[in-house]
């Protein structure tokens, strides 16, 4: 008696989570919104733009100049990383790792796509990496991902990245900022995973 009426609310929170027939997952993000001060002038520039399929030791590696249309480069009141991720098919979640400058700046990892897909978003401050910003350098996310369609697995990871920059002003002043950041880093230019790997791993 006990089971089948745990099993029948199971099921309730089951429809109520899966999506429409045929719609895209939207795979929300539980946190805060980033610190930032939305009210400044807000400059968006491209990083990259990516497939993972077969990906495997191959990082996208893009090279960043910081923009010079939002106040004085590296005063920003803020800086934050947008990444945004669609896949569909049949995944394991992958690792993905950002390097910049040699510094991991951030390491995560991807939810299993379904069939009909999935897409998620996450906005990460990254203000405290101002003095990276601040320079021309080498941006890389390693994602390592394998499709072969004789194993079953189908699912890219169609990924964008964006950074925004918060202009300073009288209202909203330049954030507080580290005199120099050094990574403890293999230094390798062609690999994000391997470059903290080594040393930790
Ligand atoms: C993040 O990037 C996506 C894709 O370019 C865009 O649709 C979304 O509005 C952006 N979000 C923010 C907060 O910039
Ligand atoms: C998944 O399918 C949706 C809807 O057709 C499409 O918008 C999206 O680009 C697809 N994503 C990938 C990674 O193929
Ligand atoms: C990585 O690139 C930077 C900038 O081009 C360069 O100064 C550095 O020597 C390179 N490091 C390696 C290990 O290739």
């Amino acid at each position: 008696m006990k089971l089948s009426t745990s099993c029948f609310l199971c099921s309730l929170f089951l429809v109520a989570v899966s999506p429409r027939s045929g719609a895209v997952l939207v795979d929300f993000q539980v946190a805060q919104p980033p610190p930032v001060p939305t009210q400044a002038k807000q400059c968006t520039i491209d990083i990259l733009q990516r497939d993972f399929a077969n990906s495997y030791g191959a990082a996208e590696i893009v090279q960043y100049t910081p923009p010079t249309n939002c106040g004085a480069v590296g005063s920003w009141a803020g800086v934050t990383l947008n990444l945004t991720v669609t896949s569909n098919g049949t995944q394991y979640d992958r690792l993905a790792v950002f390097t910049f400058q040699n510094v991991e700046i951030w390491r995560s990892s991807t939810p299993e796509p379904t069939t009909t897909g999935i897409v998620w978003n996450y906005v990460k401050d990254v203000t405290r990496y101002t003095p990276l910003f601040a320079k021309p350098g080498t941006f890389i996310l390693e994602l390592d991902n394998i499709v072969d369609v004789e194993t079953g697995l189908t699912g890219i990871y169609s990924t964008t990245v964006q950074a925004t920059f918060y202009a300073f002003s009288n209202q909203h002043p330049a954030a507080k900022k580290a005199n120099t950041i050094i990574p403890l880093s293999t230094l390798s230019n062609t690999t994000g995973i391997l470059q903290s790997a080594v040393i930790f791993g």
